[in-house]
């Protein structure tokens, strides 16, 4: 029997994988091998270089790490103005302002911008008004014309000694204290102040408050 069905057409022969009896279409068959990758075609023709950086885009990247330089810069400057010491780059509060024989009798401004103070000198006397009004603490304008000084902000007003006469401050503006060094230099010093409470001279006559002439 098993000699005529090999002589059978189309008669598959068992083989060690296929058990007798199973036909070959019942076995399945190993995974086929992954085929090879096909290579990337390139197109066709002469091989193109990518352009070179046109000198406005150059100029437009210097520009902005420029800007990215100077933002970050300025930040850590200020980072560093933040934490330094205000001693180092405040200006001290004792300086010389000339000697009497510089200035005439009545208000002098010149060092209002630079130490917040006027000088003021009389028949007997020169003393330095501390430029700061004793209401809320504004700067106030001196007003040759009407010989006084007012404040710009709640309008309280002065006379041309500091002396409030007029508006809500409550006593006239400081004077700073003052000496003559070995020159004969005015050293003012902004950091004594001498107060007079409303109606009152207090303060005004001590020995620093002014220079007597
Ligand atoms: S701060 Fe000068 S009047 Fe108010």
């Amino acid at each position: 029997m098993e000699s005529m069905n090999e002589e059978l057409p189309g008669h598959v022969p068992e083989s060690p994988d296929r058990p007798a009896g199973i036909p070959a279409s019942a076995v399945a068959k190993p995974p086929a091998p992954p085929a090879p990758k096909a290579a990337v075609a390139r197109p066709a023709g002469p091989v193109v270089e990518s352009a070179p950086d046109p000198p406005v885009n150059k100029m437009r990247r210097r520009i902005v790490w420029a800007s990215i330089a100077g933002f970050l810069t300025t930040c850590f400057l200020m980072f560093l103005r933040f934490f330094l010491p205000r001693s180092i780059t405040e200006p001290s509060s004792v300086f010389k302002v000339g000697v009497p024989s510089d200035y005439a009798l009545g208000v002098d401004t010149k060092w209002q911008q630079q130490y917040r103070i006027w000088v003021d000198k009389t028949s007997d006397r020169v003393f330095v008004i501390y430029a700061r009004c004793t209401h809320l603490g504004c700067t106030p304008d001196w007003r040759a014309s009407e010989n006084k000084f007012k404040c710009p902000c709640h309008g309280s007003g002065y006379d041309s000694e500091g002396i409030n006469f007029e508006g809500p401050a409550p006593r006239p503006m400081d004077r700073a204290e003052v000496k003559l060094d070995a020159e004969g230099q005015i050293v003012v010093n902004i950091a004594k102040l001498f107060k007079a409470p409303k109606g009152e001279r207090s303060e005004f006559d001590d020995e620093g408050s002014y220079i007597p002439l």
